[in-house]
C-alpha cells in the first residue's frame, strides 16, 4: 500500500516506507471524529473570518456530504493514504481543488490526532460507563435474589467464615464500581480540547480555541501545545481503566470457575452456557467464564504497549505516537464484549444452597464466632482464640464438625466455652451477626447494596451528562457564517 498524498514525506519518499509508515488501516475506525473535528475547525476558520467564506461554506458542504456518505457506506476513504487525515484531505481535495487547501489553516495533524483519539476515547467512555453500571445493577440485583443463601468465605482458598451471597455478589459488584470511578477519571482527563495548538508551537494567525471547543463538547481546553501534542495520558488512563475492569471480571469469573466445579458444587451453570467436550460426554464446562478471564491479558498487554511507547519519548510529537493506534482502538471494545459476556452468562448461574450450606455445617468456620462469644463474656480476645483452637483441634482428633462438638468435649477445654459454643455452634448464627459496616450481615449487605446502586446512577449520569458523536454532527452541520 503507497500513500499518495504528499504531506511530509513528498513524492519521493520511497514506496515500502510509505507503505510502513501508513496507519490508515488502524484509523479509519477514527473517520467520524476526524470528520467532526474539521467541522469544528472549519466553522471556526470562518468565523474568525481567517478563511474566505466561500470557501467555508464548500468545504462545510463537502464535510457534512462526506459524513453521510460514510454513514451510508457509499463513501470510505480510498486505500493507499498515510492516515484517515490524508484520506480526508485528498478526498477534500479531489472534490474542491485548492479550495479544500483552507481547511488545514492553523491545525497540524498533530493536535488533528490528538483530537480525534480524545473524542474516540471519550464516546468509547460512554459505552464503557453504562455498560459497567449495568452490570453493577444485575450484580447488586442478584445480591438481593441471593440474600439468603449462606456459604463459606475464603481466605487463602481456605474455609473461612460464613457470609451471604448476597455478600459475596456484592463483593464482586464493588470491584466494578471501583473501575466505574477509574472510568470516570479517564473521562476527566479527556475531556480537554486539543484543537487550535498547531504542530506544538500555536498559531500567529487570529484563532480561537475556544469555538470549536465549544462546539465539540469538550469543558477546558489543554493547557500547553508542546505538551498536547506529545501527551497520551488519557490513553493511559482509559487503557487503565479497562485493564484493572477486566482484571476485576477475571477474578469473579474465577470464582464461578472454582464455585462450579466437582469441589466445590456451590455453584450450576445452565445450559445456555455449560459448554461440552467433544470427547468427555459428562462435562459442563465453564468456557464462557474462562474466556473472560483470560481476555485480561490482552487488556494488561494493551495498557503495557502503551506505557512502555511513551517511556523516554522526547516532549512534543514523535511518529512512535502513531503505534498508540493497535492497543487503544482495540481496548474499548475488548472491555465491552467481556462486560457483555458476563451479563448474558451471570442469570444461568445459580447457587445450590442446600450445598454450601452444607459446607458450612461439615467444617469450623464458626470458629472465630465462638471466640467472639468468649469476647463478649470477657475473656481477652488472645485466650478465647487459644480456648477456641483448642476446642477446634479435638473436634478434629474425633473426625466431627463444629457444630456438633458434645458439651463436655468443650468443658474439658474449659468451662466459658460451653455457654459461647451453644450460642454459635449453628453455622447459620453467623451471617445474621456481622453487621459491622462492610460486614456480610443482612443489614450491611443491604447498606451495600443502596450505595453500590447509587454509584451505578452515578456512572450512568455521567455517560448520559457526555455529548455523543452523532449529536455533535446535528450541531455542526447546521453551522452558518
Ligand atoms: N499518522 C500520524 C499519527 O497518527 C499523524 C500525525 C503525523 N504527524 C507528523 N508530524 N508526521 O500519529
Amino acid at each position: 500500500m503507497i500513500a499518495k498524498t504528499a504531506a511530509g514525506g513528498g513524492p519521493s519518499l520511497d514506496a515500502e516506507v510509505l507503505a510502513f509508515s501508513s496507519s490508515l488501516e488502524k484509523d479509519r475506525v477514527l473517520l467520524r471524529e476526524d470528520l467532526l473535528g474539521s467541522l469544528a475547525h472549519l466553522t471556526m476558520l470562518g468565523r474568525q473570518r481567517i478563511i474566505p467564506l466561500e470557501a467555508a461554506r464548500a468545504i462545510h458542504r463537502a464535510l457534512v456530504e462526506l459524513w453521510h456518505a460514510a454513514e451510508a457506506g457509499t463513501w470510505r476513504p480510498a486505500e493507499g493514504e498515510e492516515d484517515v487525515h490524508m484520506a480526508v484531505e485528498a478526498e477534500l481535495t479531489r472534490r474542491l481543488g485548492t479550495e479544500a487547501g483552507h481547511l488545514h489553516t492553523g491545525r497540524s495533524r498533530n493536535d488533528q490526532v490528538a483530537l480525534d483519539l480524545r473524542l474516540h476515547v471519550r464516546e468509547q467512555l460512554v459505552e464503557a460507563l453504562e455498560t459497567v453500571s449495568g452490570l453493577v445493577e444485575a450484580l447488586v440485583a442478584r445480591a438481593e435474589a441471593d440474600a439468603d443463601v449462606l456459604l463459606p468465605g475464603y481466605t487463602h482458598r481456605q474455609r473461612a467464615q460464613p457470609i451471604s451471597a448476597g455478600y459475596w455478589w456484592c463483593a464482586a459488584a464493588a470491584m466494578f464500581a471501583r473501575d466505574l470511578d477509574a472510568l470516570a477519571f479517564a473521562h476527566r482527563q479527556v475531556d480537554a480540547s486539543p484543537l487550535g495548538v498547531g504542530a506544538l508551537a500555536g498559531t500567529s494567525l487570529p484563532t480561537d480555541r475556544d469555538i470549536p471547543r465549544t462546539l465539540l463538547g469538550f469543558s477546558r481546553l489543554t493547557l500547553n501545545g508542546l505538551d498536547t501534542v506529545g501527551d497520551r495520558d488519557f490513553a493511559l488512563d482509559f487503557t487503565y481503566a479497562v485493564a484493572r475492569c477486566l482484571l476485576h471480571a477475571g477474578r469473579l469469573a474465577t470464582d464461578i470457575i472454582d464455585f462450579s466445579s466437582s469441589e466445590f458444587r456451590f455453584l450450576q451453570l445452565g445450559d445456555a452456557i455449560a459448554c461440552g467436550s467433544s470427547l468427555m460426554p459428562q462435562k459442563r464446562n465453564p468456557d464462557v467464564f474462562e474466556l473472560v478471564r483470560a481476555k485480561g491479558a490482552a487488556g494488561v498487554g494493551n495498557l503495557l504497549s502503551l506505557l512502555t511507547l511513551v517511556k523516554g519519548l522526547p516532549l512534543g510529537y514523535n511518529r512512535d505516537l502513531q503505534e498508540d493506534r493497535g492497543p487503544l482502538l482495540s481496548a474499548g471494545p475488548l472491555l465491552l464484549g467481556v462486560v457483555r459476556a458476563l451479563r448474558v452468562a451471570l442469570p444461568h448461574v445459580s447457587f445450590d444452597a442446600a450445598v454450601t450450606l452444607r459446607a458450612l455445617e461439615s467444617d469450623y468456620t464458626q470458629a472465630t464466632d465462638i471466640a467472639e462469644a468468649l469476647v463478649r463474656s470477657g475473656v481477652p480476645f488472645r485466650t478465647a482464640y487459644q480456648l477456641v483452637g483448642t476446642l477446634v483441634k479435638q473436634a478434629q482428633g474425633l473426625g466431627i464438625p463444629l457444630g456438633v462438638v458434645p458439651a463436655d468435649v468443650a468443658a474439658a477445654v474449659d468451662a466459658r466455652l460451653v455457654p459461647a459454643l451453644e450460642q454459635t455452634r449453628d453455622v447459620r448464627t453467623s451471617v445474621p451477626s456481622r453487621e459491622s459496616v462492610g460486614g456480610t450481615g443482612p443489614r450491611a449487605v443491604a447498606q451495600q447494596v443502596a450505595t453500590l446502586r447509587a454509584r451505578a446512577v452515578e456512572g450512568r449520569a455521567l455517560a448520559h451528562s457526555t455529548p455523543r458523536l452523532a449529536h455533535l454532527f446535528q450541531v455542526l452541520q447546521e453551522v452558518t457564517w
